[in-house]
């Protein structure tokens, strides 16, 4: 079947907003030889306000199909997890380290990845959220290059002033019955590491990469409205 390319929708409306400005720029980015494949790019969901920021990997098909970020199995996952602590995907930011589906689904490629990494510094500055939940390998590997899921997860971390949660992915969990089991443990315990974020967060630790919270150079200032 003919791929048909959305570069409009779902948000072909005047950006309002410095977070739909982005969204746009999302749709419209040819940066990546991805931008060639995707039906929409999925720039991300939720309220501008969210004290929480959750970071998948990228699209699949069902999210390449509807432009929203975590729609199909992986998604439904998600919302089981949220609901065990009675959150929904409403009270919450969530977004990829890339905006458009790799064929196949294969790993995000360190180009790609460079490619969207302005977008989600864009969005982190824009949204200044509480904390940051990493879902998964690569999302972890943003904040704290080296660190294995395994290892990292279940922690509050601070990496250079953003507060960091990793946390197993979804997708991984639907794998394998043992990630599953962490999956939950992890999420279990999100209410109390958002307390301990608002309370009492650790120690800035030495960051590998620092996602600035104010943008160092022109490049990655936020856009302006016009
Ligand atoms: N859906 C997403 O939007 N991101 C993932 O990482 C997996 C599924």
């Amino acid at each position: 079947m003919l791929k048909r390319r959305v570069d409009y929708e779902p948000e072909a409306k005047v950006p309002e907003t410095r977070l739909e400005l982005i969204h746009n720029l999302i749709h419209h980015c040819d940066r990546c030889p991805l931008h060639r494949e995707r039906i929409h790019a999925v720039p991300g969901t939720g309220p501008e306000s969210a004290e929480i920021f959750m970071l998948g990997e990228g699209p699949g098909k069902n999210e390449d199909e509807e432009g929203k970020p975590f729609v199909g199995r992986a998604g439904k996952l998600l919302d089981e997890l949220l609901a065990s602590v009675e959150m929904t995907k409403q009270d919450i930011y969530i977004t990829n380290i890339i905006k458009c589906r790799a064929p196949g689904n294969r790993d995000p490629l360190p180009e790609e990845q460079e490619a969207c990494s302005r977008f989600l510094r864009m969005q982190l500055t824009t949204l200044e959220p509480l904390l940051v939940v990493t879902m998964g390998q690569f999302a972890l590997s943003h904040f704290l290059p080296g660190e294995p899921i395994g290892k990292a997860r279940g922690r509050l971390r601070n990496v250079g002033g953003q507060l960091v949660y990793p946390v197993i992915h979804p997708a991984a969990a639907l794998r394998r019955g043992d990630f599953h089991e962490w999956a939950k443990e992890d999420f279990l315990r999100l209410p109390a590491i958002l307390e301990q974020a608002r309370s009492e967060p650790p120690a800035e630790e030495n960051p590998k990469v620092r996602t600035p919270r104010k943008p160092p150079n022109d490049e990655d200032r936020q856009p302006t409205l016009i």
